[in-house]
């Protein structure tokens, strides 16, 4: 084990430590333990199971699997910590960001996010001093159980880089600024666009980079709490089910493809009685700046298509656990 910490900070010195990450967590036989007890603070944590009932943070891929960080991530944040990741600063304790890296598949133009592979998850607990107030972990993706051995070498010496943010890399992105008691405007017999989106469940992503392609994006798909369990166990979505896919800017740069701005979003409301003709659903598309209806047949231009789906009540996308 010294001489693996010691291959970890020499790697470190020359900017490769990121390979640390996973590797550490390799190193879990029980003479290790007793070598070398936790460099950080006793207070450790148990995996967080109710992460997909928190705000989705934002998604990047990273398609290089040789780097530490490969795979399509997807970022969820706690109620505590979500205010203060949208500011950047003033995590209070209990705050949690948890980072799942998922396979990620590519098909000609289009990246699916695929299976588990594990997670890094973030506790800000202030008596983890080694560590700047934040208990770092990593997690198993099918056992849950902690795969890392040296916090400090094998995350926090990477995560120093963002001392000004609090150690936090990422941002919440796109966020919906409707000022309080802003009436959107609805089409006669749809809905008006819901500016609360982004505190709805993230059932999965997906990216597709052919410009041609009416689904060009890099999309997200949220669901609201009514339809999250249908989401789930692919039953028949209840009245006042809610699906919403964001369309945003892939950005790409070498093998990292990372979510820009929004272009718009895609909308289905189940309502049984008003909506016979089109499966139940009604359907809508928004512009992603001036949140107003651009959708002039959604029958032509949205149900058609999602008829293929009418043994999974006309939606496409699974829910990834
Ligand atoms: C090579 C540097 C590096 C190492 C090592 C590293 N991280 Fe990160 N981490 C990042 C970057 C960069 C991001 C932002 C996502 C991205 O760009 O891939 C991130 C994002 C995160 C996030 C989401 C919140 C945020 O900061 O944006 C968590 C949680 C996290 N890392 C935890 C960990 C844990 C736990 C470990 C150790 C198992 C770890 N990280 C190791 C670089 C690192
Ligand atoms: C070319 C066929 C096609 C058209 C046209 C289309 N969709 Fe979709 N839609 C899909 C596919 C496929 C998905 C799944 C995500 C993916 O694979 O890109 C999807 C996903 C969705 C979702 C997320 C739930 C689900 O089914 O997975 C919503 C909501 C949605 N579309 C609404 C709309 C609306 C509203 C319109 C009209 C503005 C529309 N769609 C037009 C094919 C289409």
């Amino acid at each position: 084990m010294k001489n693996f910490i010691y291959l970890c900070s020499c790697l470190a010195m020359i900017g490769f430590m990121t390979g640390c990450a996973q590797k550490t967590g390799l190193v879990t036989s029980e003479k290790t333990i007793k070598e070398a007890p936790s460099v950080t603070e006793p207070a450790r944590f148990g995996f967080p199971h109710d992460y997909k009932n928190w705000t989705h943070g934002t998604s990047k891929i990273i398609l290089d699997k040789e780097s530490p960080l490969y795979g399509f991530q997807q970022v969820f944040v706690n109620n505590v910590a979500l205010d203060a990741y949208k500011r950047g600063s003033g995590y209070p304790d209990g705050s949690m960001l948890v980072l799942g890296f998922y396979e990620a598949i590519e098909e000609g133009d289009e990246i699916k996010q695929g299976n588990i592979l594990w997670y890094a998850v973030m506790k800000k607990d202030s008596r983890a001093g080694k560590t700047s107030g934040w208990i770092f972990d990593g997690f198993d993706g099918k056992t849950y159980q902690s795969t890392i051995d040296d916090p400090v070498n094998g995350c926090y010496n990477c995560h120093i880089a963002k001392k000004d943010r609090e150690y936090v890399f990422t941002t919440f992105a796109g966020d919906i600024s409707v000022p309080k008691g802003t009436q959107l405007p609805a089409k006669p017999g749809s809905f008006p666009f819901t500016a609360d989106v982004r505190s709805w469940r993230h059932s999965n992503s997906k990216v597709i980079l052919d410009k041609k392609s009416p689904l060009y994006g890099f999309q997200q798909i949220y669901v609201n709490d009514t339809g999250f369990k249908a989401n789930k166990s692919g039953e028949t979505y209840p009245d006042g089910s809610h699906i919403t896919v964001g369309f945003y800017e892939p950005v790409l740069d070498g093998k990292t493809i990372s979510q820009g701005d929004v272009i718009w979003y895609a909308s289905m409301k189940k309502d049984s009685k008003a909506a016979p003709g089109t499966g139940g659903w009604i359907m809508d598309g928004f512009d992603g700046k001036k949140l107003n209806s651009v959708v002039d047949e959604p029958v032509s231009g949205c149900f058609n298509c999602h008829l293929t789906q009418k043994s999974h009540d006309y939606v496409f996308s699974t829910y990834i656990p």
